[in-house]
């Protein structure tokens, strides 16, 4: 099995380096890692964020670990060749349209949480939102009005087929867990969510055992500081799952612990750290690398049939966390490369 490192900017070459020698400590047979620039480091290298050969690879791999990307160096450069283009393209050319973002709290972690620890304590859920639409890929542009004002414009749109593979998504992940599917959306007030969510109660017809509810995401962002234990699964699109991922960290302790998969559907995965590539930090060691230690074992899960050693790795987090390993973003002081330390030795 290939897998392929894509570090990329900032903090991603630290927490990939970290996720790499868990999975080399595990002393699993029949892995092999090739590795390739991506984003911002792609860029200054070869001029593109996203180079033939990183696709290349990405396409030969079995799977994908991916670090983060975004640079300030490059946020003048014409978007198609700005860092996030490289993540944005590779989701789109393997058709990556499944990203899975799990949001839960390690127990000792409950004090870190934005929310009260009795309130914190509730979340565990699944995000499942889609990859591959919506407005991050309709046409956009840049015009001018009659008037003379400068006016960007980005189109949101869903198709009803790309709708109902992801709503199926949510629906299987629903049945695997707590058989609770919420579908956030706004379609008080979009076409393109009002389709959504027709689509999405047309697939529940196949899911009769799964409970279906529809929230705006307005209420679904109070909702998930209010009560986060309501929820077990939310399906949603790319720009609500963007921003609602990002809330669920805080929301479980920091930002630098949730993992996520993006899937195609056939089991290739790319796995990253839902974080960015932080580059107020980047090189020195203040990094969480736990996020993307999760990946790699989420990576293990769904793309390796290696159920057990991801479960190993998982254990490992849990039980460094129980043991008091806490970075910066947790209110400690160990560096990101004694965090991976600290799982090592909890490896079984
Ligand atoms: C994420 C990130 C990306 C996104 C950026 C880097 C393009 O925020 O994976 O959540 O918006 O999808
Ligand atoms: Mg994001």
């Amino acid at each position: 099995m290939l897998i392929a490192l894509l570090p990329g900017d900032g903090i991603g070459p630290e927490v990939i380096a970290e996720a790499k020698r868990v999975l080399d400590a595990l002393g699993l047979d029949g892995l092999s890692y090739e590795e390739a620039l991506v984003g911002g480091a792609a860029y200054k290298a070869a001029g593109h964020p996203l180079p033939a050969a990183t696709l290349d690879l990405a396409k030969r791999a079995d799977a994908i670990l991916f670090g983060a990307v975004g640079d300030p160096d490059c946020d003048a450069l014409e978007r198609h060749l700005r860092p996030e283009q490289a993540i944005l393209g590779l989701r789109k050319e393997l058709e990556l349209f499944a990203n899975l973002r799990p949001a839960s709290l390690f127990p000792e972690l409950a004090d870190e949480s934005a929310l009260r620890p009795e309130i914190a304590k509730q979340i565990d859920m699944v995000i499942v939102r889609e990859l591959n639409g919506d407005v991050y890929f309709g046409e956009k542009g840049m015009r001018e009005t009659d008037g003379g004002k400068r006016e960007g414009y980005d189109i949101m749109s869903y198709n009803e087929d790309e709708v109902c593979r992801i709503a199926h998504v949510g629906f299987k992940t629903a049945m695997a867990r707590g058989k609770k599917l919420c579908s956030v959306d706004k379609a008080n007030v979009l076409e393109t969510s009002q389709l959504w969510r027709d689509v999405v109660i047309e697939t529940a017809a196949e899911y009769p055992e799964v409970e279906l509810t529809h929230m705006y995401v307005d209420n679904a962002a109070m909702q998930l500081v209010r009560n986060p234990g309501q929820f077990d699964v939310i399906v949603t699109g790319n720009l609500f799952g963007d921003i609602l991922s990002d809330q669920a960290s805080m929301c479980a302790g920091s930002i630098g612990l949730l993992p996520s998969a993006a899937l195609d559907n056939g089991g290739k995965g790319l796995y990253e750290p839902i974080h960015g590539s932080a580059p107020d930090i980047a090189g020195q060691g203040k990094a969480n690398p736990l996020a993307t230690i999760l990946s790699a074992a989420m990576m293990l899960r769904y793309s390796l049939d290696q159920a057990d050693a991801a479960g190993r790795i998982e254990a490992a987090v849990a039980k460094a966390l129980a043991d008091g390993a806490r970075s910066f973003d947790l209110g400690g002081s160990m560096t990101t490369s004694e965090m991976g330390d600290a799982v090592i030795s909890a490896l079984t």
